[in-house]
Formats: structure tokens, sequence, C-alpha cells
């Protein structure tokens, strides 16, 4: 970094000492980054998604141990969801800086206060639209009107703790005068970061660039406040941005695993973590993230989003550690450094070549399990010891990919209203298309039937909405085998919707079907969970749950 700008940097002087906590390296202030995943609010935006509360937390206990110092869990007004998921987030995760987004209204920010004031370290997020077009189309208001919002609604946050952020949304695009005038209001009511949001991923690296240093050459009291940037992807400009602005004095990155997001989605952690510790010869700045977990983290929340990774993903895409060509193979036998500029194993991929079968024991299961990043309880291990003899008898070598699988669909199994107990079909081209499927319901009764479909997937989903009784559409279905050979394991993504919300499921299995009904369940499972979180549906008894949703 330019000498002369890290001399002017405050740094973020409200990024708390606990943060560097987390690893034995001290981080010290000035050149440390703080990262702030906002998978659970800008990620849980895009479209297509819907986590319950108990997912989310099972992500911010991920995000914990990656060792992000800030985690956005939500924006506690936008419905019951979300405001319990912050509140849940703020009583069992302790370390991090938990946030939670308010608009400009008195309401937001009370509800905001109220679902993350059980945080060790609560932090209110207020947000304006900052910009001519969404002033006065969005919000009707002028300049002043909208200086009086922020500094009322940022003071009122400040009633309740002392850590508060503003943005100003859709700042690229604001008038800049008047955006010096409203960062230097927020900070003089005491907003502890201000973030400079470029929400509809408008500007180049030039112009971003430009728009930082006149923040910091014309906001007089900038100082006081930690400068912070969030930027969307949707002209694939976000990462750059964000490390332009980090090189030029910012020290909050706004970001979320996997870049999902509104759109186009956001800055990728993984991938401005991992450009930081790679180039620290150009930005000499750290992070507190424990970049041996982002691959684990990736693949959670993948998993739970139902977005699956592009293989060309940076980092963390199936093709991101693979070398095709045949120069670039030679290369990697004589020196890997010739084409990798990370090693997979500082972003935890695991290069092993260490195949699992099956003699593999249950201490080589555990231990493999550990080494990717997985620590079970021991019924849960017992479980998935017992579904991984079982595919070995199917396959004869187990990859890590398998059983990165077989893991995920056991944790699933953990928030399932509904358990799939037995699938049997019938089906060929000169049979009729039948299935019987037997579930254990909310009380563990015990429930089957069976049905006549087009084809067996058809014929299975049929019983399956017999028993359960909740109308929805499927929406996309997708199946993926997981390695190559015939007996893969094949992974089934589907997305339904219902009543407006849209639910993903996934499921894994050697056999297509048993796999698809397991998605199935699994995203009938969220659609029930969320609404019981909302209140549309009872908590109790399958068949009050049926009745309740045919009566909606
Ligand atoms: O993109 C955006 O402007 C936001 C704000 C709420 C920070 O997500
Ligand atoms: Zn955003």
């Amino acid at each position: 970094m330019d000498k002369e700008i890290a001399n002017e940097v405050d740094s973020c002087k409200h990024t708390p000492d606990h943060v560097s906590g987390h690893k034995s390296e001290e981080v010290t202030a000035g050149d440390a980054v703080t990262i702030f995943d906002t998978t659970l609010r800008d990620g849980e935006q895009a479209a297509g998604t819907s986590l319950t509360p108990q997912e989310k937390l099972t992500i911010a206990r991920q995000l914990d141990e990656l060792g992000v110092d800030v985690i956005e869990a939500g924006f506690p007004i936008s419905s019951p969801g979300d405001f319990e998921a912050v509140q849940l987030i703020s009583r069992e995760v302790r370390r991090p800086i938990i946030c939670g987004l308010a608009h400009c209204r008195p309401a937001a920010v009370d509800r905001a206060w109220e679902a993350v004031q059980g945080a060790a370290h609560p932090r209110i997020h207020v947000f304006l639209s900052a910009s001519d077009v969404q002033l006065s189309y969005m919000l009707k208001k002028n300049h002043q009107e909208a200086l009086e919002m922020a500094r009322e609604m940022v003071a009122r946050a400040k009633s309740y703790t002392e850590d508060v952020e503003f943005s100003p949304m859709d700042a690229t695009r604001a008038d800049v005068p008047f955006l010096y005038r409203l960062l230097e209001t927020v900070i003089d009511v005491g907003a502890t970061t201000v973030n400079i949001a470029d929400t509809v991923g408008y500007s180049p690296v030039n112009e971003f660039a430009a728009l930082i240093r006149g923040i910091r050459d014309n906001v007089p009291n900038i100082n006081k406040a930690c400068l912070s940037v969030h930027c969307h992807d949707d002209l694939g400009l976000a990462t750059a941005n964000s490390l332009e602005a980090v090189r030029l004095g910012a020290r909050q990155i706004e970001c979320t695993i996997n870049g999902i997001g509104e759109r186009a989605g956001n800055a990728a952690l993984e991938e401005v973590v991992m450009a930081l510790r790679t180039r620290q010869d150009v930005f000499g700045l750290r992070t507190n993230i424990d970049t041996t977990r982002i691959y684990k983290t990736s693949r959670l929340v993948s998993d739970l989003t139902g977005f699956v990774v592009q293989p060309n993903k940076a980092v963390i895409g199936g093709n991101a550690f693979r070398h095709q060509s045949g120069i670039h193979q030679d290369g990697m036998v004589k020196e890997s450094s010739t084409y990798e500029i990370m090693d997979p194993r500082s972003v935890g991929i695991p290069a092993s070549s260490l195949v699992m079968g099956k003699l593999s024991g249950k201490h080589a299961f555990r231990e493999r399990l550990a080494e990717l990043g997985y620590t079970l309880t021991d019924d849960a291990l017992s479980h998935a010891f017992r579904a991984f003899k079982d595919l070995a008898d199917k396959k004869r070598e187990i990859a890590d990919r398998d059983l990165i699988s077989l893991v995920s669909e056991e944790l699933r199994q953990e928030t399932q209203v509904y358990k799939l107990d037995h699938v049997d079909v019938s089906c060929g081209d000169h049979t009729l298309h039948s299935a019987a499927v037997r579930l254990i319901g909310p009380n563990g009764e015990t429930l089957s039937d069976a049905a006549l479909g087009t084809g067996p997937v058809d014929a299975v989903y049929k019983v399956i909405n017999r028993i359960v009784g909740i109308p929805n559409k499927l929406v996309e279905f997708t199946i993926n085998a997981n390695t190559e050979g015939f007996d893969a394991i094949g992974e089934v993504l589907i997305r339904i919707e219902s009543n407006g919300g849209t639910y993903t499921g996934r499921g894994a299995s050697t056999d297509i079907v048993v796999a698809s009904a397991k998605a199935y369940m699994n995203a009938l499972n969220r659609l029930i969970l969320s609404r019981q979180v909302a209140g549309d549906l009872p908590t109790q008894g399958a068949r009050a749950v049926a009745a309740a949703a045919e009566a909606n």
C-alpha cells in the first residue's frame, strides 16, 4: 500500500480488539481489514433462497469458525423469521459482532436493536438511499429531508448501542457533495462505520477509487469512523473495487460466501481474503480469516442455499486447482508454483491421496472427516459411518466429494420435521410407474401411501404430496453426478414455490430416485419450518400441519 495513505489511515479503531483473539497471530490496527460478512442478509436476498433461523444459525457458527469479524445476521423488521434468526444468532454466537440492518424508520431501528441486544457485541446498521434517482422515485425526499432522516435514525441507533454503521445506499450514483454532507452528518451524530455502497454494481475501478479518495479528502470528520465498502457484482467488478478501496484506506469490506447476493451478488469473501493474502506484497494488509476453513464454509452455504458454485469460480470452484493442458500439467509436476499461485490446502481443499473404501474403519473415517473440516457428534458419526459402509458396498473407491456429500446428507437429516423412511418404486418402459413411500411424521408416527405417476420421480412426489398435504409447485429440478463413473453419487437439487416463497432442497444417493425423494423432503421440511416460524403452520402433528396448510 501507498506509504502516504498508510500513514493517514486512522484504521478501524472501532474494530473490537477481541476479533484479533481468533488467531494466534496478532493483527495490529492499521494493517487489519475488518471482514463484514453479509451472507445471511444480502446473500439471503438472492432470488430463490430462503433459510430457516436454524439454518442461519448453522451458517453463523461456521462464519464464526472461519473468523469473520462481523456477521450481518438479517434485516429484523423485514419478517418474523429474520427477526428470530438475528435474535438467535445474537444469543448463540458470541465472538464476532452481530449486526442487524434497519432502514431509516424508527420502528426498523427499534426492531433491529430488539434483535441484536442479546449479542455480546451488537451493531445496528442503518441505511438510506443517497442517489437522486432513489430519493426522488422511491422515497420522494429531497437532500435536506434525507439528511434529517439519517441524522435522526443514526442518533436513535446510537442511543441503543455504541456500534452504529451507516450506509448511503446507491452511493456511487449519488450527488457527490451531498454524499460528503451526508457522511459528515452521520459521523457527527455517532456513526462508527460508514459504508460506501455500490448498490447496483455500476462503478468502474477508477471511478470508485476517485470516490474513495474524494471522501477521504472532503469529509472533515472521516477519520472518526471506519471507512467500509459494499460492492455488488453486476459488472463483475465487486472484488476489484473492494480491493482498490482498501488500498486507498478503507478498512472494512462487506462480502458474502460464494459471492451470493442481490442480482449478480456481492464481493465474494473468498476472493477478497485470498487476494489480500496472496498479494501481501501489494496490499500489506491482513484479515482474521482462517483461510483453511473457506472451502467447508463455501460447501455449507451452497448446500443450504441451493446455489451451486460454478466450476470456474475463483478460489473455490471445482476447476480452480485443476490443470488440464499438457504444458500446465508438465509444469505442475516439476514445480507447482509454475501454475499455482495458491496452495489448495490454504483454502481447505484437501490434497489427499488417501482413498477410502470397504475396508476403512471408523477411526480412519473420523480422521478423514476431521481433515475435511467436519466434526460430528458420536451419534451422527455412527449414523454417517453406517451410510459410508452401505456406500462402500456399492462403490469401490470413495472420494472426498462422496464423503462430503454423505455428511451433508447426514446434517440435513437433523432438522427434518418429516423423515423419509422408505421408498419403493417400480418403473420401466412397459410398466406403470408406481411408488410406495413411508415417512416418519412430526410426532414419530408412521405415514405410508402409494401412487402412480408418469415416471418414478413423479410417482414418489405424488405419494409424498398425498401424505404431507402442502400445496406447492416444482420450479427447478437438476441432477448432478458427484464424481466420475456409473457408480457415482447423484445429487439432486430442487426448488419449490409455495405461498410466494421459494424453498430449495438437496438429496444425495447412488439411486437417483431416492436422491430425488430426499431432495423433495428437504425442500418440504424447509417450507414447513419457515411457515412455522412465520406462525401460519402449527409446530406439532402431521394432521394439524396438513389441515392448516390446506386451510391456507
Ligand atoms: O447494496 C446495498 O446498498 C445494501 C445496503 C443495505 C448496504 O445492501
Ligand atoms: Zn447490497
